[in-house]
């Protein structure tokens, strides 16, 4: 075996490992009681995705990639994701806590063991490692869908982490993206998802982009000048929601005397004002865009500014450059459990000055998730290409509770327009006016 396939298997191990003990942290967390309880209609009882992560792993590598009998054909329904929606997950008749931690433990050892022995070649399922790539990246998905899951459950804090590093040099403005054309998409990124792919051409005329997320106190102020009374700056279905919903601020956030306070993993705290506001959805995005003169961002306009470096005319990975994030480069991975202030991270920054792209906040975009030209589904249908359409619009950039294993400068995240228990928030953009751009 090459030293090169060697160090992949690490790499593999490695990554399998981290994610498995991010899931077990977020399950011990909490008591039996909990995990099997449901916190939110939105969202499935802990326990339901514990043993999801499991069965997965079992039908794409245990029995694909292995080729092994299986070990619990007979839960395959409880945990396939498109035969009951999460309201309905907490009647099913699911693996107790004892029983879904041994499941994930017997489908664990079991992939450990064929790593060893499964050539990492050939068969495109595996080449460079993908379908274990593939289970890395649903494992830290279903991480940070966990750990969406704590931000609503009530009770007593059981989530601790170091608070994120301070403001180290002051972000504000816009910047301007000179019209031209750029790669979006990847056709090189080895365990890049099916709709990140292929690489393409697109040709973006030029724009501005904030250079940093819109932050609370930004946020404050479109609720102060009265933004969720006025239609004008609600789109048509944005407006009927708001309604319905009775929207009049971000999620989790309470009146605190003339100012705000949040609950964050069921700490009540005083709202930090240059810190990015999060847990807003897209139509309070779009709202606050219009409000402020200014609109969303389109996917290939946070594509471009996130990946496009002008001297080589080349798309990078990251904003940084072709390096795996580190961290002083973005707030990933739940290191920490907040969004850092705007001008944390200056060495994340893109090479035309535009900050905290990749980590803190998912960015809502104003794109519809649509498959880019050429694109193909796999390794199945159910992952992407089901989700194609105008029912979701595309976020992008990670979170503070995305893992590094799942973000890159092409990941494509999606939601419903009024979904926002999701770390959600958002940065403007403008056309240029006549001159502008010259
Ligand atoms: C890409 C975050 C929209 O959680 O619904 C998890 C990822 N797909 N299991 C989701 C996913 C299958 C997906 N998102
Ligand atoms: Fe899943």
């Amino acid at each position: 075996m090459t030293a090169e396939m060697e160090q992949l298997r690490a790499r593999i191990a490695d990554e399998l490992e981290a994610s498995r003990s991010r899931t077990a942290m977020l399950a011990d967390a909490v008591d039996d009681d909990d995990l099997t309880r449901q916190h939110s209609t939105l969202m499935s009882p802990l326990v339901w995705d514990l043993a999801h992560v499991g069965n997965q792993e079992e039908l794409w590598l245990v029995r694909d990639v292995g080729g092994l009998t299986p070990i619990r054909e007979d839960i395959d329904h409880l945990y396939d994701a498109f035969q009951h929606p999460r309201r309905d997950r907490p009647q099913l008749p699911l693996l107790d806590p004892g029983e879904a931690r041994a499941y994930v433990r017997t489908v664990r050892d079991k992939v450990l063991d064929l790593l060893d022995r499964v050539p990492l070649q050939g068969r495109a399922l595996v080449a460079d490692g993908f379908a274990f790539g593939m289970i890395v990246q649903h494992e830290q998905q279903h991480d940070e869908t966990m750990l969406a899951t704590h931000q609503l459950r009530t009770g007593a804090p059981v989530l601790d982490a170091a608070p994120p590093p301070p403001r180290r040099v002051p972000v504000g403005g816009e910047v301007l993206v000179p019209a031209g054309p750029f790669t979006m998409g990847t056709s090189t990124e080895p365990w890049a998802l099916d709709n990140e792919r292929p690489a393409h051409q697109v040709d973006v005329p030029a724009y501005f982009i904030d250079a940093a997320p819109v932050t609370n106190a930004q946020y404050a102020r479109f609720i102060a000048a009265g933004g969720y009374d006025d239609p004008r700056w609600w789109s048509e279905a944005g407006w009927r929601h708001r309604m319905e919903a009775a929207l009049t601020a971000p999620m989790h956030w309470r009146r605190d005397g003339d100012g705000w306070a949040y609950r964050r993993f069921g700490r009540v705290a005083p709202v930090i004002p240059d810190e990015p506001v999060v847990h807003v959805c897209f139509h309070e995005a779009r709202a606050y865009a219009a409000w402020a003169g200014k609109r969303l961002p389109s996917e290939a306009e946070w594509e471009k500014a996130a990946r496009h470096d002008p001297p080589t005319g080349r798309s990078r990975r990251y904003p940084w450059g072709d390096e795996d994030p580190a961290a002083h480069h973005a707030n990933l991975g739940q290191r920490h459990l907040a969004p850092a202030p705007v001008g944390a991270y200056p060495a994340g920054r893109s090479p035309l000055g535009v900050h905290q792209l990749i980590g803190d906040v998912w960015e809502w975009t104003s794109s519809d998730f649509g498959p880019y030209p050429g694109f193909a589904a796999f390794p199945y249908r159910e992952y992407s290409e089901v989700f194609f359409g105008a029912s979701y619009k595309v976020l992008r950039g990670g979170s503070f509770g995305t893992d590094t294993a799942a973000c890159r400068g092409t990941f494509r995240n999606w939601d419903h327009p009024i979904r926002r228990q999701i770390f959600s928030g958002f940065r403007c953009a403008r056309d240029p006016r006549p001159g502008e751009a010259d």
